[in-house]
């Protein structure tokens, strides 16, 4: 158990079954992109350490950027997307790969697919490290997805708590 702030997390996915997943997702991707160079595009703040991890396991040309959206205060979705800033690539006929932490409602992913697509990118796919289908508002249907879990509160490997825990190596779930 670790303490971050009021609350306390218990282990959930070690980071050695991290490395041996992203590795997994990596050589679909090295099948899937072998003849393309697409552009990575990370969502910040809390897919930076998957982006990372991810497009160094990537054996294809391939670029990588990031954009920033802020939807999540605390530990449960606003449902509001603020503004997504970043973008200064053209992606129009370029095969993006949009990288997540973690779809949870789907409502940041959405709304930078509604952004992204009005500059007709070539192909789009989402790759996210997590995913909790239980937790959807939006039909959402990631490409590439690290561990399906369950809709409770994490932190570790790029997630945060109120900006904290970031930095911990495995991901922690929320005890209540
Ligand atoms: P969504 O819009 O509800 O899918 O939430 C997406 C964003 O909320 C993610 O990119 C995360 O930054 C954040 N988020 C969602 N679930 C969690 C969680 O369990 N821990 C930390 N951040 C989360
Ligand atoms: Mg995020």
């Amino acid at each position: 158990m670790i303490q971050l702030l009021d609350k306390s997390f218990e282990i959930l996915i070690t980071k050695k079954e991290i490395k041996a997943r992203i590795k997994q997702l990596a050589s679909q991707l090295n099948d899937d992109y072998s003849t393309k160079k697409p552009l990575f595009i990370g969502v910040l703040n809390g897919s930076f350490i998957f982006a990372a991890a991810l497009f160094k396991k990537c054996n294809f040309e391939a670029e990588i950027t990031f954009i920033k959206v802020k939807s999540y205060e605390n530990t449960s979705s606003t449902g509001k997307v603020s503004e997504i800033f970043g973008i200064n690539e053209n992606i129009e006929g370029r095969d993006i790969i949009l990288v997540e932490d973690i779809v949870d409602t789907g409502l940041t992913i959405n709304q930078i697919i509604k952004t992204l697509t009005k500059q007709n990118p070539k192909s789009l796919k989402i790759a996210t490290l997590l995913f909790k289908p239980k937790a959807l508002k939006v039909p959402t249907n990631p490409d590439y997805v690290g561990f399906e879990i369950e809709p409770k509160f994490v932190i570790g490997y790029g997630l945060d708590y109120d900006g904290l825990g970031r930095n911990l190596g495995d991901i922690w779930v929320l005890v209540d």
